[in-house]
Protein backbone atom coordinates (compact mmCIF):
# COMPACT_ATOMS: atom_id res chain seq x y z
CA UNK A 1 0.00 0.00 0.00
CA UNK A 2 2.76 2.53 1.30
CA UNK A 3 4.84 1.45 -1.90
CA UNK A 4 1.28 2.44 -4.55
CA UNK A 5 0.96 5.83 -2.15
CA UNK A 6 4.75 6.22 -3.24
CA UNK A 7 4.34 5.48 -7.03
CA UNK A 8 1.42 7.96 -7.27
CA UNK A 9 3.34 10.84 -5.62
CA UNK A 10 6.18 10.19 -7.48
CA UNK A 11 3.84 10.13 -10.71
CA UNK A 12 1.81 13.09 -9.58
CA UNK A 13 5.67 15.12 -8.66
CA UNK A 14 6.82 13.93 -12.50
CA UNK A 15 4.05 15.28 -13.92
CA UNK A 16 3.55 18.44 -12.20
CA UNK A 17 7.57 19.29 -13.26
CA UNK A 18 7.19 18.41 -16.58
CA UNK A 19 3.88 20.65 -16.33
CA UNK A 20 5.99 23.53 -15.37
CA UNK A 21 8.73 22.95 -17.59
CA UNK A 22 6.40 22.73 -20.39
CA UNK A 23 4.65 25.68 -19.35
CA UNK A 24 8.12 27.42 -19.62
CA UNK A 25 9.29 26.53 -22.55
CA UNK A 26 5.64 27.48 -23.97
CA UNK A 27 6.29 31.02 -22.72
CA UNK A 28 9.71 30.83 -23.95
CA UNK A 29 8.07 30.52 -27.36
CA UNK A 30 5.21 32.79 -27.20
CA UNK A 31 3.90 35.05 -30.16
CA UNK A 32 1.47 38.25 -29.65
CA UNK A 33 -0.37 38.69 -32.79
CA UNK A 34 -2.94 41.93 -32.78
CA UNK A 35 -5.20 42.56 -35.56
CA UNK A 36 -7.55 45.21 -36.03
CA UNK A 37 -10.74 44.37 -36.73
CA UNK A 38 -13.32 41.06 -36.72
CA UNK A 39 -15.36 43.32 -38.54
CA UNK A 40 -13.83 42.73 -41.63
CA UNK A 41 -13.18 39.71 -43.63
CA UNK A 42 -9.53 39.64 -44.43
CA UNK A 43 -8.48 40.21 -40.85
CA UNK A 44 -10.09 37.00 -39.23
CA UNK A 45 -8.11 35.18 -42.19
CA UNK A 46 -4.81 37.18 -41.45
CA UNK A 47 -5.62 36.23 -37.83
CA UNK A 48 -6.70 32.67 -38.86
CA UNK A 49 -4.31 31.92 -40.94
CA UNK A 50 -1.10 33.31 -38.20
CA UNK A 51 -1.96 31.35 -35.65
CA UNK A 52 -2.21 28.04 -37.40
CA UNK A 53 1.16 28.62 -38.68
CA UNK A 54 2.61 29.55 -35.55
CA UNK A 55 1.11 26.77 -34.09
CA UNK A 56 2.19 24.65 -36.54
CA UNK A 57 6.00 25.69 -36.27
CA UNK A 58 5.99 25.02 -32.75
CA UNK A 59 4.78 28.55 -31.49
CA UNK A 60 2.30 29.66 -28.30
CA UNK A 61 0.05 32.63 -30.04
CA UNK A 62 -2.05 34.93 -28.32
CA UNK A 63 -4.20 36.55 -30.48
CA UNK A 64 -5.86 39.36 -30.36
CA UNK A 65 -8.64 41.56 -31.92
CA UNK A 66 -9.24 45.44 -31.21
CA UNK A 67 -12.64 46.32 -32.59
CA UNK A 68 -11.03 48.77 -34.74
CA UNK A 69 -10.56 50.82 -31.56
CA UNK A 70 -6.95 52.31 -31.05
CA UNK A 71 -7.16 52.74 -27.22
CA UNK A 72 -8.40 48.72 -27.06
CA UNK A 73 -4.97 47.84 -29.91
CA UNK A 74 -2.63 49.79 -27.70
CA UNK A 75 -4.09 48.19 -24.28
CA UNK A 76 -3.78 44.63 -26.06
CA UNK A 77 -0.22 44.76 -27.31
CA UNK A 78 0.95 46.41 -23.60
CA UNK A 79 -0.74 43.05 -22.27
CA UNK A 80 1.17 40.78 -24.51
CA UNK A 81 4.35 42.94 -23.73
CA UNK A 82 4.14 42.09 -20.07
CA UNK A 83 3.17 38.61 -20.76
CA UNK A 84 5.98 37.37 -22.17
CA UNK A 85 5.56 37.73 -25.38
CA UNK A 86 9.20 37.03 -27.61
CA UNK A 87 8.18 38.84 -30.77
CA UNK A 88 5.02 41.13 -31.83
CA UNK A 89 3.67 41.10 -35.03
CA UNK A 90 1.17 43.63 -35.46
CA UNK A 91 -1.74 45.43 -37.82
CA UNK A 92 -1.92 49.17 -36.53
CA UNK A 93 -5.57 50.44 -36.84
CA UNK A 94 -3.83 53.88 -36.57
CA UNK A 95 -0.07 53.62 -37.58
CA UNK A 96 0.63 56.32 -35.89
CA UNK A 97 -0.78 55.72 -32.09
CA UNK A 98 1.52 53.17 -31.25
CA UNK A 99 4.97 54.98 -30.85
CA UNK A 100 4.48 55.24 -26.60
CA UNK A 101 3.48 51.24 -25.88
CA UNK A 102 6.18 50.08 -28.72
CA UNK A 103 8.39 52.04 -27.11
CA UNK A 104 7.68 49.89 -24.18
CA UNK A 105 8.71 46.62 -25.91
CA UNK A 106 11.50 48.08 -27.22
CA UNK A 107 12.97 48.70 -23.41
CA UNK A 108 11.69 44.89 -23.15
CA UNK A 109 14.04 44.00 -26.42
CA UNK A 110 10.76 42.44 -28.01
CA UNK A 111 11.58 42.98 -32.04
CA UNK A 112 7.90 44.11 -33.56
CA UNK A 113 6.91 43.02 -36.86
CA UNK A 114 4.91 45.81 -38.39
CA UNK A 115 2.00 43.34 -40.32
CA UNK A 116 0.40 44.56 -43.56
CA UNK A 117 0.10 48.20 -42.49
CA UNK A 118 3.40 49.99 -41.54
CA UNK A 119 3.87 51.41 -38.24
CA UNK A 120 4.62 54.89 -38.16
CA UNK A 121 7.42 57.24 -35.93
CA UNK A 122 8.15 54.53 -33.68
CA UNK A 123 12.11 53.19 -33.85
CA UNK A 124 10.62 49.91 -32.38
CA UNK A 125 9.71 47.93 -35.44
CA UNK A 126 12.09 45.87 -36.77
CA UNK A 127 10.42 44.72 -39.56
CA UNK A 128 7.65 45.28 -42.38
CA UNK A 129 5.42 42.23 -44.06
CA UNK A 130 3.22 43.29 -46.71
CA UNK A 131 1.58 43.24 -50.21
CA UNK A 132 3.30 45.54 -52.86
CA UNK A 133 0.54 48.35 -52.06
CA UNK A 134 1.93 50.69 -54.63
CA UNK A 135 1.44 47.92 -57.23
CA UNK A 136 -2.32 47.17 -56.13
CA UNK A 137 -3.33 50.32 -56.74
CA UNK A 138 -1.25 50.36 -60.37
CA UNK A 139 -3.15 47.31 -61.17
CA UNK A 140 -6.55 49.31 -60.70
CA UNK A 141 -5.42 52.04 -62.96
CA UNK A 142 -4.75 49.89 -65.35
CA UNK A 143 -7.84 47.68 -65.65
CA UNK A 144 -9.55 51.21 -66.00
CA UNK A 145 -6.91 52.30 -68.68
CA UNK A 146 -7.34 48.92 -70.17
CA UNK A 147 -11.42 48.14 -70.29
CA UNK A 148 -12.07 51.41 -71.36
CA UNK A 149 -8.91 51.38 -73.84
CA UNK A 150 -8.58 55.00 -72.46
CA UNK A 151 -5.26 55.33 -75.28
CA UNK A 152 -7.65 55.21 -78.14
CA UNK A 153 -11.25 55.84 -77.04
CA UNK A 154 -12.67 59.60 -77.40
CA UNK A 155 -14.12 60.13 -74.12
CA UNK A 156 -14.61 62.16 -71.83
CA UNK A 157 -15.38 59.32 -69.27
CA UNK A 158 -16.56 60.28 -65.40
CA UNK A 159 -15.00 59.33 -62.57
CA UNK A 160 -15.45 59.01 -58.96
CA UNK A 161 -12.65 58.46 -56.43
CA UNK A 162 -13.07 56.93 -53.38
CA UNK A 163 -10.21 56.19 -51.03
CA UNK A 164 -9.21 54.46 -47.42
CA UNK A 165 -8.59 55.38 -44.56
CA UNK A 166 -5.92 58.42 -43.77
CA UNK A 167 -4.25 56.65 -40.15
CA UNK A 168 -3.32 53.44 -42.47
CA UNK A 169 -0.28 54.21 -44.39
CA UNK A 170 -1.23 51.67 -46.63
CA UNK A 171 -4.44 53.90 -48.48
CA UNK A 172 -1.78 56.17 -49.80
CA UNK A 173 0.01 53.95 -51.56
CA UNK A 174 -2.65 52.14 -53.30
CA UNK A 175 -4.48 56.00 -54.23
CA UNK A 176 -0.90 57.40 -55.20
CA UNK A 177 -0.65 54.16 -57.23
CA UNK A 178 -3.82 53.98 -59.08
CA UNK A 179 -3.63 57.64 -59.86
CA UNK A 180 -0.18 57.63 -61.03
CA UNK A 181 -1.34 55.74 -63.87
CA UNK A 182 -4.90 57.47 -64.35
CA UNK A 183 -3.59 61.22 -63.84
CA UNK A 184 -2.62 61.82 -67.50
CA UNK A 185 -5.78 61.06 -68.72
CA UNK A 186 -7.08 63.12 -65.79
CA UNK A 187 -4.92 66.14 -67.51
CA UNK A 188 -5.63 65.34 -70.43
CA UNK A 189 -9.53 65.44 -69.65
CA UNK A 190 -10.69 62.07 -70.89
CA UNK A 191 -11.42 61.49 -67.64
CA UNK A 192 -13.63 63.92 -65.63
CA UNK A 193 -14.34 64.25 -62.18
CA UNK A 194 -18.02 65.99 -61.62
CA UNK A 195 -17.86 66.53 -58.24
CA UNK A 196 -14.38 67.67 -58.34
CA UNK A 197 -13.43 65.66 -55.19
CA UNK A 198 -9.83 64.32 -55.99
CA UNK A 199 -6.84 65.06 -53.46
CA UNK A 200 -5.92 62.10 -51.10
CA UNK A 201 -8.06 64.09 -47.73
CA UNK A 202 -11.20 64.63 -50.05
CA UNK A 203 -12.04 60.97 -50.88
CA UNK A 204 -10.41 59.20 -48.20
CA UNK A 205 -13.10 57.10 -46.07
CA UNK A 206 -12.44 57.15 -42.05
CA UNK A 207 -11.82 53.34 -41.23
CA UNK A 208 -12.69 52.18 -44.71
CA UNK A 209 -15.80 52.01 -43.36
CA UNK A 210 -18.16 50.50 -45.81
CA UNK A 211 -21.00 52.73 -44.88
CA UNK A 212 -19.27 56.15 -44.97
CA UNK A 213 -17.95 55.68 -48.66
CA UNK A 214 -21.62 54.26 -48.44
CA UNK A 215 -23.10 58.07 -47.40
CA UNK A 216 -20.39 59.84 -49.37
CA UNK A 217 -21.68 58.38 -52.47
CA UNK A 218 -24.94 59.12 -51.73
CA UNK A 219 -24.49 62.85 -52.21
CA UNK A 220 -21.92 62.76 -54.74
CA UNK A 221 -24.78 61.01 -56.75
CA UNK A 222 -27.60 63.11 -55.87
CA UNK A 223 -25.49 66.63 -56.28
CA UNK A 224 -24.12 65.29 -59.82
CA UNK A 225 -25.37 62.25 -61.51
CA UNK A 226 -29.27 62.49 -60.21
CA UNK A 227 -30.04 64.36 -63.76
CA UNK A 228 -28.86 61.66 -65.51
CA UNK A 229 -25.43 61.88 -66.63
CA UNK A 230 -23.47 58.77 -66.88
CA UNK A 231 -20.94 57.61 -64.32
CA UNK A 232 -18.14 55.58 -65.90
CA UNK A 233 -15.59 54.99 -63.24
CA UNK A 234 -15.26 54.27 -59.70
CA UNK A 235 -12.26 53.76 -58.57
CA UNK A 236 -12.50 52.26 -55.16
CA UNK A 237 -9.31 51.02 -53.39
CA UNK A 238 -10.38 48.27 -51.55
CA UNK A 239 -13.71 45.94 -51.08
CA UNK A 240 -15.52 47.37 -47.53
CA UNK A 241 -15.48 50.38 -49.53
CA UNK A 242 -16.59 49.30 -53.11
CA UNK A 243 -19.42 47.45 -51.46
CA UNK A 244 -20.56 51.14 -50.10
CA UNK A 245 -20.61 52.45 -53.44
CA UNK A 246 -21.77 49.57 -54.97
CA UNK A 247 -25.33 49.65 -52.37
CA UNK A 248 -25.12 53.40 -53.34
CA UNK A 249 -25.15 52.93 -56.86
CA UNK A 250 -28.15 50.57 -56.61
CA UNK A 251 -30.11 52.74 -54.11
CA UNK A 252 -29.85 55.71 -56.16
CA UNK A 253 -28.51 55.59 -59.53
CA UNK A 254 -30.46 55.25 -62.75
CA UNK A 255 -27.85 55.19 -65.69
CA UNK A 256 -25.44 52.07 -67.27
CA UNK A 257 -23.54 50.28 -64.57
CA UNK A 258 -20.15 51.73 -64.06
CA UNK A 259 -16.55 50.20 -63.60
CA UNK A 260 -15.94 49.38 -60.18
CA UNK A 261 -12.59 48.47 -58.96
CA UNK A 262 -11.76 46.75 -55.31
CA UNK A 263 -9.01 44.96 -53.65
CA UNK A 264 -9.36 41.82 -50.87
CA UNK A 265 -11.59 39.42 -53.14
CA UNK A 266 -13.84 39.25 -49.95
CA UNK A 267 -16.42 36.95 -50.38
CA UNK A 268 -19.67 39.81 -50.60
CA UNK A 269 -17.48 41.48 -53.34
CA UNK A 270 -16.69 38.52 -55.03
CA UNK A 271 -20.66 37.69 -55.08
CA UNK A 272 -20.64 40.75 -56.33
CA UNK A 273 -18.03 40.13 -59.00
CA UNK A 274 -20.33 37.45 -60.56
CA UNK A 275 -23.37 39.15 -60.04
CA UNK A 276 -21.92 41.68 -62.23
CA UNK A 277 -21.68 44.57 -59.65
CA UNK A 278 -17.95 44.73 -59.01
CA UNK A 279 -15.56 44.79 -61.88
CA UNK A 280 -12.47 43.76 -60.52
CA UNK A 281 -10.38 43.23 -57.04
CA UNK A 282 -7.03 42.36 -55.77
CA UNK A 283 -6.51 39.08 -54.39
CA UNK A 284 -4.08 39.14 -51.57
CA UNK A 285 -3.32 35.82 -50.13
CA UNK A 286 -3.54 35.85 -46.49
CA UNK A 287 -1.92 32.72 -46.64
CA UNK A 288 1.13 33.59 -47.91
CA UNK A 289 1.22 36.72 -46.14
CA UNK A 290 1.23 35.23 -42.68
CA UNK A 291 3.37 32.42 -44.20
CA UNK A 292 6.13 34.38 -44.58
CA UNK A 293 5.33 36.62 -41.32
CA UNK A 294 6.29 33.04 -39.60
CA UNK A 295 9.82 32.96 -41.28
CA UNK A 296 10.30 36.31 -40.01
CA UNK A 297 9.41 35.39 -36.37
CA UNK A 298 11.24 31.83 -36.42
CA UNK A 299 14.44 33.61 -38.02
CA UNK A 300 14.18 35.91 -35.39
CA UNK A 301 13.41 33.03 -32.59
CA UNK A 302 16.63 31.73 -33.94
CA UNK A 303 18.56 34.32 -33.85
CA UNK A 304 19.04 34.67 -37.90
CA UNK A 305 18.25 37.76 -40.04
CA UNK A 306 15.01 37.57 -42.15
CA UNK A 307 14.38 37.25 -45.59
CA UNK A 308 13.65 40.99 -46.89
CA UNK A 309 13.37 42.16 -50.58
CA UNK A 310 12.83 45.77 -49.99
CA UNK A 311 15.03 47.64 -48.55
CA UNK A 312 13.88 51.63 -49.78
CA UNK A 313 10.06 51.66 -50.03
CA UNK A 314 9.15 52.20 -46.51
CA UNK A 315 10.35 54.24 -44.15
CA UNK A 316 8.14 54.98 -41.31
CA UNK A 317 9.72 58.20 -40.11
CA UNK A 318 12.81 57.10 -38.04
CA UNK A 319 13.93 55.47 -41.24
CA UNK A 320 13.80 52.84 -43.59
CA UNK A 321 11.72 49.29 -42.44
CA UNK A 322 13.50 45.87 -44.30
CA UNK A 323 10.39 44.93 -45.95
CA UNK A 324 9.22 41.84 -47.74
CA UNK A 325 6.41 42.60 -50.17
CA UNK A 326 4.01 39.73 -51.41
CA UNK A 327 2.78 40.02 -54.86
CA UNK A 328 -0.98 41.14 -55.11
CA UNK A 329 -2.67 39.55 -58.38
CA UNK A 330 -5.48 40.67 -60.66
CA UNK A 331 -9.09 39.28 -59.83
CA UNK A 332 -12.47 39.25 -61.83
CA UNK A 333 -15.09 37.03 -62.48
CA UNK A 334 -13.37 35.67 -65.36
CA UNK A 335 -10.10 34.01 -63.33
CA UNK A 336 -11.90 33.90 -59.83
CA UNK A 337 -12.55 29.99 -60.11
CA UNK A 338 -8.87 29.14 -60.55
CA UNK A 339 -7.10 31.86 -58.23
CA UNK A 340 -10.08 31.27 -55.48
CA UNK A 341 -11.49 28.26 -55.20
CA UNK A 342 -8.64 25.49 -56.78
CA UNK A 343 -6.31 27.22 -54.85
CA UNK A 344 -8.65 25.93 -52.22
CA UNK A 345 -9.01 29.93 -50.42
CA UNK A 346 -13.13 29.51 -50.65
CA UNK A 347 -14.94 26.55 -51.84
CA UNK A 348 -17.89 27.34 -54.21
CA UNK A 349 -20.45 26.98 -51.61
CA UNK A 350 -18.77 29.82 -50.14
CA UNK A 351 -19.62 32.09 -52.41
CA UNK A 352 -22.77 30.74 -53.58
C1 LIG B 1 -5.30 46.50 -46.23
C2 LIG B 1 -6.41 46.18 -47.19
C3 LIG B 1 -7.75 46.34 -46.49
C4 LIG B 1 -7.83 47.65 -45.76
C5 LIG B 1 -9.07 47.74 -44.91
C6 LIG B 1 -5.51 47.86 -45.64
O1 LIG B 1 -4.48 48.20 -44.80
O2 LIG B 1 -4.05 46.42 -46.88
O3 LIG B 1 -6.26 44.86 -47.66
O4 LIG B 1 -8.78 46.29 -47.44
O5 LIG B 1 -6.72 47.83 -44.93
O6 LIG B 1 -9.06 46.82 -43.88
Amino acid sequence: MKKKILAMFLTATMALSMFAACSKANSDKKIGVAMPTKDLQRWNQDGANMEKELQDAGYDVDLQYANNDVATQVAQIENMSNGGCKVLVIAAIDGDSLGTVLATAKEKDIPVIAYDRLIMNSDAVSYYATFDNYMVGTKQGEYIVNTLDLDNAAGPFTMEITAGDPGDNNAKFFYNGAMDVLKPYIDSGKIVIPSGQKDFASVATAEWSTEKAQNRMDAIISANYADGTQLDICLCSNDSTAYGVANSLSANYTGNWPIITGQDCDKLNVKNMLDGKQSMSIFKDTRTLAAQVVKMVDAIMKGETPETNDNETYDNGTGVIPSYLCEPVFADASNYKEILIDSGYYTEADLA
